[in-house]
């Protein structure tokens, strides 16, 4: 009964929206009247009341090729326009569009028509280095304002990118270069981090260098930003500093429109094997949703608002509200490089008070370690500037919603709970604030124009009050538009499930309550979700393995009051291994060897060596069952174990 699941459903309140908010809304509940009576006219709208169309469209959605879509496929735009140039045109050259704090606290201040500029001379110089439609351009930056100049830079001249977070390893880094098989690498020197600069460019260098893996080398340029004044190894034929590249490039550069599909980026993210998936978003459907979502769910009013999504470039959040949502719509937002906790744990809320910040977007994993430190801290800061928080990456327990609105939002502010991920590209299900009655711990109803469903294995729908499977059940404006490289991998994972009624398969579980809300309960695949980034139990178990010392690995989720879930493993040693080695210490350099082959995120929080694990009589490991180990909870149903004792030596070697 006290598991969080039946907590969360017990949950009762309600918050209707107050009058003042809804009389200032973009949101009205005429959108979803609107969006039922002729979807993809509504969809149609949206794409040109939000968006300059160079080449206008006749077609809305092409299913033709299902499950591939287009979108507004005859139509012709340029992101980069849409996102820059417009606004310098229509007289909003002088609004702010950045306002970055740097974490040793250097500020600068990037108007639309300095951040214009500052895209054509990337474009132009990345033109310059032959870079053009079609090419792939890996990005590996800390979150400084030349992140989002590149990431522009390459739309506007039809190149792909694909940003990789820059808290990956060099071997990440590398799997992602060689798959997309990019030309250019940008990155940085470094980037400061919790009080010190954390380098980025020998993380390159590796990836380029030691290259094991017979992939061909297809990096010609690697261009550096100077952030973190850090010395750095140099290879002068292969590499260049932007303020040489860059600073140096003409400031005119015409926008071509490019066609709606045009592939905007590929951004790798973990599935259930071990391999990241290339999730590929396109242009005008993405970006109509992407401003659409962060016009309604997120209520932005270009004019006044302080505008901070705390997410990393490196996740699909800062792709879409970092940097093609905001942008797109033309409004002003804050970008912090560093740590929440530097210098002192109040820093983010000395950010929004010294921003005025007036939409806040973050992660439940971040809410939880805030109310941890106690609300003296953001209490001691003027946070009356805020008018309405958002939530994503993962479910948000009632009291860390409550939390989150009676303390930072000082008892007032809407809170929007987001639904979406890397593939949805924007937001899917959320409340509409000024419109929905919200309830802490729901996600609440699909978006207007947006059709989810909740159902049972065989794809029908389940009844109000029950669970199962969260389902899309048509195409969407910003849908991904395959896996790159993969197109079987793309029907397979999303498709294959529920592919006689053509519903998306999220990979989430869901409950609709009894007003047919739809309440989140977790991923059903082996996928992890830590801090609010997935993590693939497979991936993890892969680089466990990969150690001289490990037979066999098993990876869970793990419940954590924090971050939601922890990476924890089960290994058996070597016997050859054991032979010549003693175990002790072990653990501890299995944590580090997976955080420097996968990335930090990814170190497990526990690590415990075992003799065996369970495994059903076709081999299979039954992680359901270490997960109950892990959570310190009795073990269930084990009667489909090959060997029934196994779990009792398990928990006896746990303990
Ligand atoms: C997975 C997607 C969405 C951008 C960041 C994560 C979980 C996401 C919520 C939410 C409950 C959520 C799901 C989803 N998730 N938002 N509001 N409530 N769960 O993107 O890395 O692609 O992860 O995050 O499990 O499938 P992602």
């Amino acid at each position: 009964m006290s598991s969080t699941i039946d907590h969360l459903l017990d949950e009762e309140r309600q918050f209707a929206p107050s009058p003042e908010f809804a009389a200032q809304a973009n949101g009205t509940a005429d959108l979803y009247e609107r969006a039922a009576a002729d979807r993809e006219g509504f969809w149609a709208d949206q794409a040109r009341e939000l968006l300059h169309w160079h080449k206008p469209f006749t077609q809305v959605l092409d299913r033709s090729n299902a499950p591939f879509a287009k979108w507004f496929d005859d139509g012709e735009l340029s992101v980069a326009y849409n996102c820059l140039d417009r606004h310098v045109e229509a007289g909003n050259g002088d609004r702010v569009a950045l306002l970055f704090e740097g974490e040793p606290g250097d500020e600068r201040r990037i108007t639309y028509a300095e951040l214009t500029r500052e895209v054509k001379k990337a474009a132009n110089a990345l033109e310059g280095l032959g870079i053009g439609h079609g090419d792939r351009v890996a990005i590996y930056m800390p979150l400084i304002p030349e992140a989002v100049i590149a990431m522009l830079a390459c739309a506007r001249i039809g190149a792909i990118h694909s940003v990789v977070f820059g808290g990956f390893s060099a071997d990440s880094l590398r799997s992602r270069v060689d798959d997309a098989a990019a030309r250019v690498v940008i990155t940085a020197d470094g980037g400061y981090r919790k009080g010190k600069v954390s380098a980025l460019k020998p993380a390159v260098d590796q990836a380029l260098a030691d290259r094991g893996n017979g992939a061909q080398e297809t990096v010609e340029h690697v261009l550096v930003v100077k952030r973190g004044g850090n010395d750095v190894d140099w290879d002068d034929e292969r590499d260049l500093w932007w303020h040489d590249t860059v600073d140096n490039a003409s400031d005119e550069h015409e926008a071509p429109a490019f066609p709606a599909e045009n592939p905007l980026y590929i951004l790798y993210t973990s599935g259930t094997t071990g391999k990241p998936k290339g999730v590929i978003h396109t242009s005008g459907g993405y970006l109509t949703q992407a401003a659409f979502t962060n016009k309604y769910t997120l209520d932005i009013h270009p004019e006044s608002d302080v505008f901070w999504c705390t997410a990393d470039i490196g996740w699909v959040t800062g792709h879409t509200y970092v940097v093609y949502g905001p942008l797109a719509l033309g409004a002003t937002q804050v970008i912090y490089e560093g740590t929440p906790e530097f210098p002192q744990p109040g820093r983010w809320w000395d950010i929004v008070e010294k921003y005025g910040v007036s939409i806040l977007y973050t992660a439940p994993t971040a809410i939880r370690s805030f109310m941890k430190q106690g609300r003296q801290i953001p209490q001691e800061r003027d946070l009356s500037s805020l008018r309405l928080l958002g939530s994503v990456g993962e479910p948000i327990n009632p009291e860390a919603w409550v939390w989150y609105r009676d303390i930072i939002g000082h008892g007032e502010t809407p809170i929007v709970d987001t639904w979406w991920q890397t593939e949805t590209g924007a937001t899917m299900v959320a409340a509409l604030p000024g419109v929905t009655a919200t309830k802490p711990g729901s996600a609440q109803v699909p978006l207007p124009g947006i059709l989810v469903d909740v159902v049972d294995e065989s794809g029908q729908p389940v009844a109000n009050g029950n669970g199962g499977l969260l389902v899309v059940t048509a195409p969407w404006p910003s849908m991904l538009r395959g896996v790159w490289g993969d197109p079987e991998r793309f029907k397979e994972t999303y498709w294959a499930k529920f592919a006689e009624q053509g519903y998306y398969f999220a990979g989430d579980g869901a409950r609709k309550d009894e007003d047919g809300d739809i309440w989140l309960l977790g991923r059903v695949d082996d996928v992890m979700n830590v801090s609010g980034h997935r993590l693939s139990t497979t991936e993890i178990e892969s680089s466990l393995v990969a150690h001289e010392a490990t037979a066999e690995a098993a990876v869970v989720g793990a419940k954590d009051e924090t971050t939601g879930e922890a990476v924890v493993a089960f290994v058996i040693l070597k016997e050859s291994y054991l032979s010549a080695h003693t175990p002790e210490g072990l653990a501890v350099q299995l944590r580090s060897w997976v955080s420097e082959q996968i990335g930090p995120i990814a170190r497990p929080r526990d690590i415990y060596i075992v003799s065996e694990l369970p495994k059903t009589r076709s081999g299979k490991i039954m992680r359901r069952l270490l997960r109950d180990v892990a959570d310190g909870k009795e073990v269930g149903d084990t009667t489909t174990l090959a060997d029934t004792a196994v779990m009792s030596v398990i928990s006896a070697q746990v303990k």
